[in-house]
């Protein structure tokens, strides 16, 4: 018997079906022979618990490598949350909130989880482990530089030393070999750039670009400021956003600046940075939203720690 509800289902497919020119009947033959759906399948276990390929026989290794997964996995999803953000035309305070709060309890899980990492591996495996990866380094996640661009405005991840020579008219590709993290992979006398980073961008200048054109005017900040007036001043939404920046710039980097200390001692980095230095949010100054915090904050940013 066809129901209301099912003549009303079967009207709506054939609308849909019509406008991409396809014949309902065979789509809902199709379902006859359809694979009934199980968690496996629709979660892509297999295929994602095959991931997971040491290059040693060392079984701390295991743990290195599938942390850095599970961050590539929370990195996607803060990245998906500030897509649709950043791509929604005039926000309200309620939506923008909203998103800002998944993003930052993602960042969150990050940051609290560090542990994972800082105390979860023997010193010993890592120092034999870290030889067989080396010259890669975190510092080659794309999705942590697309998640800094998302953040906030250009002039904000310039290296400090050339912000006053950098302004919103300087060409992307002159910007972009000024961003702070450009200083971890070039030769400080020479100029001259490392194989970590030549390798980085040969295979993701071109995409960092067009991210950086495409967010220079609806990053999270750009639609911070785009909010009404009295959004913009909401303490909640300002305390939101302050959380973001200081966990992303200071309370991560220094769980991250911890594990280095703790397994790389007085020694070098995988990447080959000058990373005692280079690591630390005093030096990096790294801050997404300056406007909301105060002068004196400013000033003495990271140095707490
Ligand atoms: C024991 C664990 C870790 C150690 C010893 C470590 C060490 C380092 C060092 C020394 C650098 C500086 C670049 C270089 O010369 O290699 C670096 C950069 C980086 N690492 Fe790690 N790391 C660890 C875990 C992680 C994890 C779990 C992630 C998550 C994806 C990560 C992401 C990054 C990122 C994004 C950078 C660039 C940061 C920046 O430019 O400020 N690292 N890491």
């Amino acid at each position: 018997m066809i129901t209301a509800q099912r003549e009303d289902l079967l009207n709506k497919l054939e609308e849909k079906y019509k406008t991409v020119g396809q014949k309902t009947d065979v789509h809902l033959e199709g379902l006859l022979w359809s694979k009934p759906m199980t968690y496996w399948d629709y979660v892509q276990t297999d295929a994602l618990l095959n991931l997971q390929v040491q290059r040693t026989t060392l079984p701390d290794e295991m743990v290195f490598i599938m942390y850095h997964q599970v961050n590539e996995l929370l990195f996607k999803m803060i990245l998906w949350e500030m897509k649709q953000l950043c791509h929604s035309d005039k926000p309200d305070p309620t939506y923008f909130a909203e998103k800002l709060m998944r993003i930052s309890r993602y960042f969150d899980m990050l940051t609290t989880s560090f542990d994972i990492m800082g105390d979860g591996m023997s010193i010993d495996q890592y120092m034999k482990f870290r030889n067989t990866l080396t010259p890669a380094s975190g510092f080659q996640s794309a999705q942590y530089r697309l998640i800094e661009f998302s953040s906030t405005d250009l002039i904000n991840l310039i290296d400090n030393r050339f912000r006053t020579s950098i302004d919103r008219d300087t060409s992307f590709t002159h910007a972009f070999e000024h961003l702070y993290w450009q200083a971890a992979g070039k030769n400080h006398a020479t100029g001259e750039k490392s194989f970590l980073l030549l390798e980085f961008e040969k295979k993701y200048k071109a995409e960092f670009l067009r991210h950086m054109e495409e967010y220079n005017s609806i990053n999270v900040w750009q639609k911070f400021k785009s909010l009404p007036e009295e959004g913009q001043k909401d303490p909640e939404l300002i305390r939101t956003m302050r959380h973001f920046d200081h966990t992303v710039n200071i309370t991560w980097v220094m769980g991250h600046l911890n594990a280095a200390r703790k397994y790389i001692g007085d020694g070098d980095a995988t990447g080959g940075s000058d990373w005692k230095k280079y690591m630390h949010p005093k030096y990096q100054r790294r801050i997404f939203f300056p406007e909301l915090w105060s002068h004196e904050e400013l000033e003495h940013w990271g140095e707490e720690l």
